[in-house]
This record gives C-alpha cells, sequence and structure tokens, in this order.
C-alpha cells in the first residue's frame, strides 16, 4: 500500500435517503418518522422556479420546528449555475439554529465548485458564530462531475458523501435513455442469439466509489426512479452495494425498506465475518497469514472486508 494511509469514512449509517420537495410541506413530518438515516429536504429541481421562496421558506421552518430525531438532516440547495443557490445557503445558515447536519451541493463540475459554497457557508458561519460545521454532500450527475470527480472528492474537509445522479448524468453524457438508473433495454451483449444485460452505471459508480474510498467519503447511489418496481430497486442497490455503495436514495417511500434490506448486512453475513475473524486470529496464533475457511482461502485482506461488515453492523445497532 502507499504509505498514505486510506482515511475511514464518516463513521454514521447512510442506507438509506429519503427526498422531498421543499415545497411539499406536509411530507415533513412522515419524512422525520420514516426509517430514512438521511433526509433529504429539496430546493433544487423537485422545486418549480415559482416555488422556490417559498420551498426555501418552508424548509427553514421544518428544520427549526420538525423532530428529526437522530436522522441525519440534509438539504439540497440549487445549482452553481442558478441565480437562487447563494441565498439558499445564506438564508439556512443565518435562519436556522443549530439541527441541519448537511448541504447537498447537486451538479458539481468540479473542485472550485465546491470551493466557491465552501467560502460562503464559512463566512456566514463566522458572522453568526454558528459552533457546527455544516458538512457537505454533492452529486456527480454531469461529464464535468465525472471526468472531475477524484479532485472534487478533495476539494473541501467538509465533504462526506458522493452520489450519483443517473438521471442527470444521462442528459449530460447524450445517454439514450430516459430512465432514472435501473436496467437498459439496448445495453446488451448478444452470444448464440441470446441478450446479456450489462450495466451502463457501472463505471460511473466505481469512479466514484474509488474516488470516495480514496478520500474517506461516503459513496452513495442516487435515485431509482420507477418506484413501482420492487425488483428493479433491489437488484440495482445490490450491484451498487456489492461495487462499495453503503446506500442509496428513495424518492418514495417505500423505497426506504427496500434500501435498508440491501445495505444492512444480514445476520448471516455478519456472523460469517466473526467466524472470518476469529479463524483469522487462530491462523495468527499458529503464525500463519493465510487460511482455509469454508474451503476458501482466507487472508490478511478477508480481515479487512470482515471487519468492515462487523463495524457496518455494530454502526446500525448504535442507532
Ligand atoms: N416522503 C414521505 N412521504 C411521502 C413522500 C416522501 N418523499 N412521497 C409521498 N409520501 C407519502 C404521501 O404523502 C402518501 O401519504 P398518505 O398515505 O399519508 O396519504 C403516501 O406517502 C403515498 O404516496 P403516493 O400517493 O404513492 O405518492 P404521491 O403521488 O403523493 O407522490 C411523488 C409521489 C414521487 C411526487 C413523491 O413521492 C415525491 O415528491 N417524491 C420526492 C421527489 C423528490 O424529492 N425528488 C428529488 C430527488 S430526485
Ligand atoms: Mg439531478
Amino acid at each position: 500500500m502507499s504509505f498514505r494511509i486510506q482515511p475511514p469514512a464518516p463513521a454514521r449509517p447512510n442506507r438509506c435517503q429519503l427526498f422531498g420537495p421543499g415545497s411539499n410541506a406536509k411530507l415533513f413530518e412522515k419524512m422525520a418518522g420514516s426509517d430514512a438515516d438521511v433526509i433529504n429536504i429539496d430546493l433544487e429541481d423537485s422545486v418549480s422556479p415559482d416555488d422556490k421562496e417559498a420551498a426555501r421558506a418552508n424548509t427553514i421552518q421544518a428544520i427549526n420546528d420538525v423532530d428529526w430525531g437522530a436522522k441525519t438532516l440534509s438539504v439540497r440547495i440549487n445549482g452553481l449555475d442558478t441565480p437562487y443557490w447563494y441565498r439558499d445557503v445564506v438564508d439556512l445558515l443565518e435562519q436556522t439554529g443549530e439541527r441541519l447536519d448537511q448541504i447537498m451541493i447537486p451538479k458539481v463540475g468540479n473542485a472550485a465548485d465546491i470551493y466557491a459554497v465552501d467560502a460562503l457557508v464559512t463566512a456566514v458561519e463566522a458572522a453568526k458564530g454558528r459552533s457546527k460545521k455544516i458538512a457537505f454532500e454533492v452529486i456527480i450527475e454531469s461529464a464535468a462531475g465525472i471526468a472531475h470527480v477524484e479532485e472534487i472528492a478533495a476539494a473541501s474537509p467538509r465533504l462526506e458523501a458522493m452520489s450519483l445522479g443517473a438521471a442527470d448524468y444521462a442528459a449530460s453524457m447524450g445517454m439514450a435513455t430516459t430512465g432514472i438508473g435501473g436496467t437498459q433495454e439496448n445495453y446488451y451483449m448478444l452470444r448464440e442469439g441470446e441478450k446479456y444485460w450489462a450495466d451502463p452505471w457501472h463505471w460511473a459508480q466505481a469512479a466514484i466509489v474509488a474516488a470516495c474510498r480514496t478520500h474517506g467519503l461516503l459513496p452513495v447511489d442516487g435515485p431509482f426512479g420507477d418506484f413501482s418496481d420492487d425488483d428493479g430497486f433491489r437488484a440495482q442497490a445490490r450491484r451498487s452495494a456489492t461495487l462499495g455503495m453503503v446506500g442509496k436514495w428513495a424518492i418514495h417511500p417505500k423505497q426506504v425498506a427496500l434500501a435498508n434490506e440491501v445495505f444492512t448486512p444480514s445476520q448471516e453475513a455478519v456472523a460469517e465475518a466473526r467466524e472470518i475473524l476469529k479463524a483469522m486470529e487462530e491462523a495468527k496464533a499458529r503464525g500463519e497469514g493465510a487460511t482455509t475457511y469454508k474451503g476458501k482461502l482466507i487472508d490478511i485482506a478477508s480481515i479487512k472486508q470482515a471487519e468492515g461488515i462487523v463495524r457496518m453492523a455494530e454502526m446500525i445497532e448504535a442507532r
């Protein structure tokens, strides 16, 4: 390994991020009562231009008044290419107490985008004497975002998480799809006349995971638009989990349980991870770096994999 040790990601569960438009105030109590680890109140693309100011005011009131329990509370501000984003930041930080945890910055294209928001947030925090530093999360959802994903991940110590936004990403890349995530009909391999579907999101997801793991952020899979398709959601979420992502967005409350199901390590997985750790302890006592477990090789790398699963289970239990 490089002498530079991979930094740990924030030690909090991020299995599901439930979104709701800031313009729809009647959803806030329902969001707070959900089983999502993270709540994202949206000021951006689920809010029409005429509703931007009302959504901002509703959101400020909800941050101050609703009991959000132990959830991570985040607000998605408008993009830096709009006239709204600076007022989102200033009003949120001037008019709320300390309950807000995080700001989500959409459509980031390079590290300077983060720098700009950081400068504004830092100034407002200092002016208002806020004691808790606001964290950032970003969405990679453009060609520029994925091309500069590593410099974005390194852009600010405030950064905690990074999501893939499939719909805007597909539009920016010129992909021939209007779906929000999931299997794409025309993305297949042919073998002896049979179609085998591949995953068009794979490269972007793996690039995001690599950037996040390099810089100690949580990699998150974004929205799955067809909320009537539970199996499609599960399949997408399982692929994301397999690649190293820690959670997925819910754009409808019924997706929360699906995300929690996929991103919570199963009891069997945790039990097996503990057995692997025990087997490696015993191997170490014998002076061996590798041994067999259920007929398969396990070695020092297996310890790290198993520890990750156990750590995640303990974090979820502690919540
Ligand atoms: N959070 C919490 N509760 C929600 C919710 C959400 N995001 N979306 C819907 N609900 C509630 C509804 O109020 C309804 O509650 P009720 O049974 O007490 O009446 C119940 O869940 C069922 O809702 P349903 O009728 O199936 O959906 P809808 O037509 O009211 O809303 C959407 C569908 C997609 C418009 C809505 O879910 C939504 O706004 N999602 C978030 C969109 C968003 O934030 N996008 C930005 C990120 S991509
Ligand atoms: Mg988007």
